[in-house]
């Protein structure tokens, strides 16, 4: 129970209106924050909000699709409650169907009479059976259903150059030809609009352990044979490294750059070795976390600075395929395949400062895809039955899409640092997955106790974002925003009682966005004063 005392000094907090709902906003660090609201060169592509939904696991069968018989309601067999969260936080593309399975999936099992497809075994997800119910025309139909683009990922490491090429004609083709009158067979008359196309993934392991040099050939060849047809311009996305495997990126953009307009970039920040809990863990493993999100700034600084000594003008993209925090565990009741976890304030931290990253990154980076959108790795969406949850990661996209397609607006931050005794005291082993990663940029023993982003919509208003890492101290944030005559604020919030408060299906609602009240402008100033573990999305006009 709550001391009297404690009760007081946290009403009185309350009432000067710090927005404080939860965190702790004493001992307030000081920080500044200067936004140039004159300076945007670069737009935020809307694709870096994308969206990954793989065979594997219960993310297709039992979180997307339920099949038109199914008490769950549905669209044509799509969960209703799916589509219409995902439509709210404006989903701009979604990449399907891996992952590793894209490299055992072979798209022709997919299409026609349900009962007429074949059952595989799904090795990627624990040799699961897969009666392909879920195709292209049903991926499709998903796509159009949310309202954004699809992302196919085409099979290299066991399929041909044939059926690869053959996909594209069957989906993008106007005219008769055997793949197209398929196609129109199947049911639908109309090619679609398919733009993105990826080559394969992580063809270096579980899509075909190829060596650099063999898969930048492999890939050169490929995509010779896919052809944009009716108007269809592809966009071609060669498979990079899985990783820090720097040399992959090296070789591949020597061999292959001027074949493609992209190149897929997957790096996860793991819990892994350490506590494998989404849900139990200590500081030591919040600050871990988050020092490694942090690090994904170097490892995209490497990866930008090998791309630009083959590519200065910036023509070939990083598409990031696959991010997320992975926590491999594996809760009662779950297979170990199934990549089934929960998601705390801990994960929205993980999502705020990878976007904070992207945005930084923005003249290079074309496209970002979370893994994953329902029920596996950092889900946004996680199903039981007839019940839907969103996760806090969900409500970071959420107060984040103000920023899609908006013009990047250059800061500059000076704020307090924070670190955790336990983290600096030991061996930290977590880090050995990417030791030569980690010791090309040397120990990072802390990491700002605040992130932050801007940007400048087409309207003119201003967004900015900002997240408070330190889990025990609040902040202010004094912020001048250069080059605009700013009336108004207004904002929302997502912060939480505890480190690892998280959404259940019994109380589904312990975590989510609040309105904000501690933003005041004073002057040509803006004060900002933020609880312990929190992030606060801005509107200024
Ligand atoms: O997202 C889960 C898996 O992680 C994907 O199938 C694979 O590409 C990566 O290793």
């Amino acid at each position: 129970m709550m001391s009297g005392r404690r009760l007081i000094s946290v009403s009185i907090i309350c009432l000067l209106g710090f927005g404080c709902l939860f965190g702790n906003l004493a001992h307030a660090t000081e920080n500044k924050l200067v936004v140039h609201a004159d300076q945007g060169k670069h737009e935020i592509s809307r694709f870096i909000y994308g969206h990954f939904a793989e065979h594997l696991g219960r993310c297709i069968y039992d979180g997307i699709w339920v099949g038109e018989d199914s008490p769950i309601p549905n669209t044509r067999g799509i969960r209703n409650d799916i589509v219409e969260a995902l439509k709210q936080i404006k989903v701009p593309v979604m990449r399907w169907p891996g992952g590793c399975f894209a490299d055992e999936y072979h798209w022709m099992d997919g299409i026609g009479p349900k009962e007429d497809r074949p059952v595989i075994l799904n090795t990627q997800s624990g040799k699961r059976p897969e009666n392909n119910h879920f195709g292209t025309h049903e991926f499709m139909d998903f796509c159009e259903q949310v309202e954004c683009e699809p992302y196919i990922c085409g099979n290299v490491g066991s399929g041909t150059v044939e059926e690869f090429s053959k996909w594209v004609e069957y989906m993008t083709f106007g005219g008769s030809s055997t793949m197209a009158d398929l196609r129109r067979k199947n049911g639908r008359d109309k090619p679609w609009k398919v733009k993105y196309w990826a080559v394969g993934n992580e063809n270096e392991g579980c899509g075909g352990s190829m060596p650099p040099e063999y898969y930048a050939y492999l890939y050169r060849r490929f995509q010779t044979y896919m052809n944009s047809y009716s108007g269809n311009e592809l966009y071609k996305v060669a498979c990079g490294p899985i990783g820090t495997d720097f040399n992959w990126l090296d070789v591949l953009m020597e061999k292959a750059g001027d074949y493609t307009n992209g190149i897929a970039l997957h790096n996860y920040v793991w819990s892994g070795e350490r506590t494998q809990s989404s849900i139990n863990f200590e500081e030591d493993d919040w600050f871990f976390l988050l020092r490694r999100s942090f690090r994904q700034e170097e490892f995209i600084k490497r990866s930008i600075e090998i791309m630009d000594k083959y590519d200065p003008d910036k023509n070939v993209a990083i598409i990031f395929d696959e991010w997320g925090a992975w926590h491999e565990e594996v809760l009662p009741g779950m297979n170990p395949y199934d990549c089934y976890q929960q998601s705390t304030m801990r994960d929205a931290m993980v999502a705020a400062i990878h976007f904070d990253i992207f945005h930084r990154y923005a003249d290079r980076i074309h496209m970002a895809n979370i893994a994953q959108t329902v029920n596996v790795i950092q889900s946004i969406i996680l199903t039981k039955g007839e019940k839907m949850i969103l996760t806090p990661t969900y409500h970071v996209f959420d107060m984040y899409k103000v920023h899609q397609d908006a013009t990047y607006l250059p800061l500059e931050l000076e704020c307090g640092e924070y670190t955790h005794e336990a983290a600096l005291n030991q061996e930290v082993s977590g880090d050995s997955r990417d030791r030569p990663y980690f010791d090309h940029f040397g120990p990072l023993d802390k990491i700002p106790a605040i992130t932050a982003t801007a940007s400048r919509d087409e309207s003119g208003k201003i967004h900015i974002s900002i997240t408070n890492i330190d889990p025990n101290k609040g902040a202010t944030v004094r912020c001048e925003i250069r080059g605009a005559d700013l009336k108004k604020v207004s904002g929302s919030i997502l912060t939480a009682p505890k480190m690892n408060t998280h959404n259940t299906f019994e109380n589904p609602d312990a975590l989510k966005p609040e309105k904000f009240e501690g933003a005041k402008l004073e002057g040509d100033k803006l004060v900002i004063k933020m609880p312990s573990k929190s992030i606060v999305a801005l509107e200024l006009s």
